[in-house]
């Protein structure tokens, strides 16, 4: 499509004075789907002789066949060999698949349709190629530690944020007839020592926290949970009573399985009694140690594992494979498979849609026909070395799409910001002259004539079992990489009209770059894997005007998000304050703070209307997937009146911010309760409606071990940001 169909597309999908979205969405809720498919389970059990049951709880063994799990196929109920495929933003090892935007890209466009466009378009992907589960989304880490290396595979630091996106994500998968998997669960928020340490963490931050996305996919019936390597209280994850069977299957009420993630299993007994259901890949990384397999069958023997444990764990992974539908017309395995279809269009319009526009001094932005422009940096043309060089996208050179480890894929194509940028400078007759490399000699001579120079830096992290440029995984610091702030320094030097470009898989420092005279504007372009250079130059030349909001916070100083990597056991001493919540609490300035975001039009916010029918007291309701079934009732209503003022298209992520009664115990200042993006023609106005739930209201009451509605007055802040505040309200309960 070229850049003017594009745009055209663009502005024909703003309708005038219309809601596009309302979250939380109503969406599909399954107990009854759930209890068929633990019928039609029940039945299939009788069918199975005790090794058929031994085999679909474990796998067959570390690269022992197609796919990075798998678990022998049983005939005489037609069960296939069943293939589990990382990862969470496409197939991984695929040849002609699409490398879809990363986690984090997708929060950060707050539109709960592209979130769950790119979760259809991901499954139809997994189901093209014959895979039933996909190893993904990710709600863990959640982002505690900025320096956290898999941060970028989930949707940012925010619990609720992440909740609804957990939720698209699950669903639009699930949709396509894909078993989805939440993970990593719970409380691996950092990459050192992830195997060996234990996360030792307060019931109530535990469950307002880090559960709390998890419930939400639960409550999205996801078919499969996904274990994690860390210990809690002590406690491998993979055996932990409380987390799996109290907390997960009695809480939660999750009718599906938990699987093992890769190697995380240590014992036969435990994991098969505190509640793992399937081990994955079924050996060590050696093939060596077995820990199911002939190890449970002699447990089963011998009474240590009760027959019915054992049948139950086949229940909950046939009825997650019954729920979804796989049991008819399933397509056979092909990884290689052309699964690529139209899918590139969400991974644009999620690149473009979650790019943040931090400055834009003198309406720099966006460009107009600019003579000559100068490009700038090694992360302006693809990786000299070649594409997909770097396994599992394990280095930062040239154009950075996505993070590093099991959680990346192969790229299909990629734009690099240069050939996005001639292209369409070709239709301007703008020259466009390039330095793609970071090292400061030359830059001048590059940087001085030009009407604009153009500058991308980067910041990098991933898995821990690659080692790039000296990061196990966990970023060494909040530095952007290569010397990124010198090399800002000298493009201004040369030229007053500089614009900062950052790819990046979370905060970075930014104060000297703010502190360099004549740098004019910072756009922050996140993770936009293969459709980097197209989404940027959207973003750019003003085809779209930038709607997406930062889903952390960016700091002034690296120590004053009050969490880091941690060495040994993490005890979790901030508690709840995490990110904004921290901030909040000790009145720390940051500089851009959660949910910030400009725009090439302005937005004003009028008409704060609230609605409740809400009590005070705890949920009671029977359980069903994800908790109390009441906690899942609508009990408030706010709405607000958002007016496109500017002169242009725009889209404006409205977020509301709930404070607590002061009779519930120390709660943060602000907590994230409701967003809607509503995208408006200039002049035009719409309605952002927020629709809580009783969970919205609630704290948990570790004394009661129940969430309860406090009683008093609830502050409602409606705004365009965390701290820019435009409409305050409060009702009563
Ligand atoms: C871990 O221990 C703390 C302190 O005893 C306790 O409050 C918490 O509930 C425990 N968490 C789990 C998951 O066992
Ligand atoms: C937005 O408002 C500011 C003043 O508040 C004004 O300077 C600017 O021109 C406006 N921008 C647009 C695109 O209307």
């Amino acid at each position: 499509m070229t850049l003017q169909a594009f745009a055209l597309l663009a502005a024909a999908a703003l309708v005038r004075g219309e809601t596009p979205t309302k979250v939380p969405r109503d969406a599909p809720r399954g107990a009854a789907a759930w209890e068929a498919a633990h019928s039609s389970a029940a039945a299939a059990l009788g069918k199975l002789s005790q090794q058929d049951k031994i085999n679909i709880v474990t796998g067959v063994g570390w690269n022992k066949g197609p796919c990075v799990g798998n678990t022998p196929a049983i005939s005489s109920i037609n069960y296939p060999q069943l293939c589990l495929q990382d990862g969470p933003l496409g197939v991984r090892f695929g040849s002609s698949i699409t490398a879809f935007t990363p986690g984090i890209q997708a929060a950060s466009t707050w539109d709960v349709d592209l979130i769950r466009q790119r979760g259809e378009y991901m499954g139809a992907e997994f189901k093209g190629c014959g895979i039933h589960v996909q190893l993904g989304p990710v709600a863990g880490p959640l982002g505690k530690v900025p320096q956290g290396g898999r941060n970028w595979e989930g949707f940012g630091v925010d619990p609720y944020l992440t909740g609804i996106a957990m939720a698209e994500t699950i669903e639009g998968i699930q949709s396509a007839g894909v078993q989805a998997t939440a993970k990593h669960y719970i409380l691996n928020e950092q990459e050192l020592n992830r195997e060996t340490m234990s996360s030792n963490v307060d019931d109530r931050t535990l469950h307002e926290l880090y559960l709390w996305p998890f419930a939400d996919a639960v409550h999205s019936n996801v078919a499969s949970v996904m274990c994690s390597y860390n210990k809690i209280n002590g406690t491998w994850a993979c055996e932990n009573d409380r987390v799996l069977n109290v907390i997960l299957k009695q809480e939660l009420g999750f009718p599906g399985y938990v699987m093992s993630d890769w190697n995380a299993q240590h014992s036969t007994d435990d994991a098969a009694n505190h509640g793992m259901d399937m081990t994955m890949p079924g050996s060590d990384f050696n093939g060596g140690t077995i820990l199911w397999g002939p190890q449970l069958d002699s447990a089963v023997n011998s009474g240590r594992v009760p027959k019915s444990r054992l049948d139950d764990m086949v229940e909950r992974i046939l009825a997650a494979w019954y729920l979804l539908g796989q049991d008819s017309n399933y397509p056979a395995i092909n990884i290689g498979a052309n699964v690529q279809g139209n899918h590139k269009e969400n991974v644009r319009a999620v690149a473009r849609d979650g790019i943040v526009l931090l400055k834009n001094d003198d309406g720099i932005l966006p460009l107009k026909k600019p003579a000559k422009l100068a490009l700038i940096g090694s992360a302006a043309v693809v990786n000299p070395q070649g594409l997909n060089s770097c396994q599992d996208q394990g280095c930062n050179k040239g154009a950075l799409g996505m993070g590093w480890g099991s959680g990346a894929v192969n790229y299909p194509y990629f734009v690099a910001p240069y050939d996005a940028l001639k292209a369409r400078a070709q239709e301007d007759g703008t020259t466009v002259s390039l330095h793609n490399s970071d090292s400061t000699s030359g830059v001048a001579n590059v940087a001085s004539d030009a009407d604009a120079a153009i500058v991308v830096i980067t910041a990098d992290s991933g898995e821990g079992y690659i080692t790039v440029e000296g990061a196990a995984g966990d970023r060494l610091n909040l530095d952007p990489w290569h010397n990124g702030n010198e090399l800002v320094k000298a493009v201004a030097a040369a030229n007053k009209n500089t614009i900062v470009v950052v790819h990046s898989v979370g905060p970075i420092i930014l104060e000297t770059i703010l502190a360099t005279e004549g740098v004019k504007a910072i756009v922050w372009a996140g993770l936009p894997s293969q459709e980097n250079g197209n989404a940027l130059v959207d973003i750019l030349y003003g085809l779209a005007s930038p709607s997406g909001k930062l889903v952390y916070t960016i700091a002034k100083r690296e120590q004053d998000y009050g969490t880091a990597v941690v060495r040994g056991d993490d005890t979790f001493p901030e508690g709840l304050f995490v990110d904004y919540r921290h901030f909040d609490k000790e009145n720390i300035e940051p500089r851009y703070e959660f949910g910030f975001g400009l725009s090439y039009t302005n937005f004003t916010y009028a008409d704060l209307e609230l609605t409740s029918t809400a009590t005070a007291g705890p949920a009671t309701g029977e359980t069903i997937p994800g908790g109390a079934a009441d906690l899942w009732e609508e009990v408030a209503t706010v709405t607000a009146t958002i007016t496109n003022s500017g002169g242009v298209d725009g889209a404006e992520v409205a977020q509301l911010y709930l404070t607590l009664p002061s009779s519930a115990p120390a709660t943060p200042p602000k907590q994230l309760r409701g967003f809607a993006k509503l995208k408006l023609a200039a002049g035009a106005s719409g309605t952002a409606t927020f629709s809580l739930r009783r969970r919205d209201l609630s704290y948990w009451d570790t004394g009661r071990g129940q969430w309860v509605v406090p009683e008093g007055e609830f502050g409602v802040s409606v705004g365009a940001s965390s701290r820019d505040i435009r409409l305050t309200g409060s009702f009563r309960v």
